[in-house]
């Protein structure tokens, strides 16, 4: 895909301070749209991130026939009930999140579909709901195991399945197409992954039941609207949170942002190196946990990261390598093969970059390993057209000697409009400019 790109000039920050919000969460925008159109009536959304990827699973929902009021950027209402057949493929984009749920959601209907998306979205595995969903009956064909998907209505039937891997997209995908499915669709996970779509699914009526790491869902139930404000991306959050960890003096604070503990294995993390942080919740929103986090300045310790706790802090892993250069000792990474199937390959992709900066970092198939504390230099470097690249890249610009470019950075857009500026607002130099087309 070619846009009009931006490009970033970053230079060695200040104490950052003061106190803001990051745009509306990611993972709940999309099941806000793909779930308000299967419901039977009118849901308002408020806070809805209105992003790259976001986007495009609101275009798609509208190209299945859903209609939705946009009363600004951020408010929508969703007229939701029966899917009409679309008139062409659906396009994605670079969501993944977008192409996995929605498959769970296609497989169900009565007509054919093609889900696609961009070049990127391509590469990406869609193996891992191809077959649990083809287990359950549903007729997908697609380019050995990648998008574009070609879906043929059949019959779905429940199914017990053992998911592989710790995956909300593949959990999700399965337990959308168990709405649609005869008998019980059981699923059990091998570790905590993100539970929105169970916690979403049940305010809204459907015959969902969660037990430890098993989900079961009977179809039967119509879905009921919802009137629901999304909370702050916890992952958007984890950018300024990290600069404020490193950079010597810094004290922000950050308000309305989710504190679901399937999310917030950075804020852990962090802590148990030496970050200061004092976290309240304040209430419920969306049927999520919120509250402000604030984050003063300390020395980082290294530490061990492997378990439970990657799959909770899966989107941070780029930016986390940021604080691991600033601590003191060997910080090592396992149990974080997933990052390599990304929207790039964000273990060789951030090593690759960071060493433009003079980092030494040690990869492994699973993850990395990396001693500190290192002293960058500033670098021009380049996001690949993922949105936690740029972004990882911005905040290594800031403890880094010099001056940085990130080129490309306008896929931050993907996840987090408006990075430069609320970065910019806390005292972080990161000034955005128009960067000349890019062709993907
Ligand atoms: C997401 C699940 C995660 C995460 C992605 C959003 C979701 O992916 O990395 O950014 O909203 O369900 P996996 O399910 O592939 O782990």
């Amino acid at each position: 895909m070619a846009r009009a790109d931006k490009q970033w000039a970053v230079r060695p920050s200040p104490a950052l301070a003061g106190m803001t919000t990051v745009p509306g969460d990611k993972s709940l925008s999309h099941r806000a749209v793909l779930f308000g159109a299967l419901a039977g009536g009118t849901s308002t959304v408020r806070g809805w991130l209105a992003a790259g990827d976001t986007e495009a699973s609101l275009a798609t929902i509208q190209a299945l026939g859903v209609r939705v009021k946009r009363h600004d950027l951020n408010t929508l209402t969703i007229h939701g009930g029966a899917l009409q057949p679309p008139g062409a493929s659906l396009n994605l984009v670079n969501a993944g999140t977008g192409i996995r749920l929605l498959a769970g959601i296609m497989v169900g209907q009565s007509f054919a579909s093609v889900l696609d998306g961009s070049e990127q979205l391509r590469r990406r595995p869609m193996k891992r709901i191809i077959e649990p969903l083809g287990r359950m009956g549903a007729k997908i064909a697609s380019n050995d195991g990648r998008a574009p998907l070609s879906i043929e209505p059949a019959p779905l039937h429940g199914i017990h399945y053992d998911m592989p891997m710790a995956s909300a997209q593949v959990k999700s995908a399965v337990l959308l197409a168990g709405l649609f499915a005869e008998g019980e669709t059981v699923l059990t996970q091998p570790g905590p992954a993100r539970d929105h779509t169970e916690r979403m699914l049940t305010a809204m009526g459907a015959n969902l039941s969660v037990d430890g790491m098993t989900s079961t869902i009977r179809r039967g139930a119509s879905l009921r609207p919802f009137d629901m404000t999304v909370p702050g991306d916890a992952s958007s959050a984890a950018f300024p949170i990290v600069a404020a960890a490193v950079i010597p003096g810094s004290d922000i604070t950050l308000t309305g942002v989710n504190l679901n503990d399937t999310r917030t294995g950075i804020i852990d993390v962090l802590r148990e190196m030496g970050a200061d942080f004092v976290v309240t919740e304040t209430g419920l929103e969306a049927g999520e946990p919120v509250g402000t986090v604030r984050v003063r300045y300390a020395p980082l310790r290294a530490i061990d990261v492997g378990g439970e706790v990657v799959v909770r802090m899966i989107d941070e892993f780029p930016v986390f390598m940021i604080a691991a250069l600033c601590a003191e000792g060997t910080t090592t990474v396992r149990d974080a093969q997933e990052l390599r199937v990304k929207e790039t390959d964000r273990i060789a992709v951030m090593a690759a970059e960071l060493r433009k900066f003079g980092a030494q970092i040690t990869e492994t198939d699973d993850g990395f390993s990396i001693t500190g504390p290192q002293q960058l230099h500033g670098a021009t470097v380049d996001s690949h057209d993922d949105h936690r690249i740029a972004m990882s890249c911005a905040v290594a610009g800031l403890i880094a000697s010099g001056e940085t470019s990130v080129l490309d950075a306008g896929c931050a857009a993907d996840s987090f409009p408006g990075f430069a500026a609320i970065m910019s607002a806390l005292g972080a130099p990161i000034v955005e400019s128009a960067g000349g087309a890019h062709a993907h």
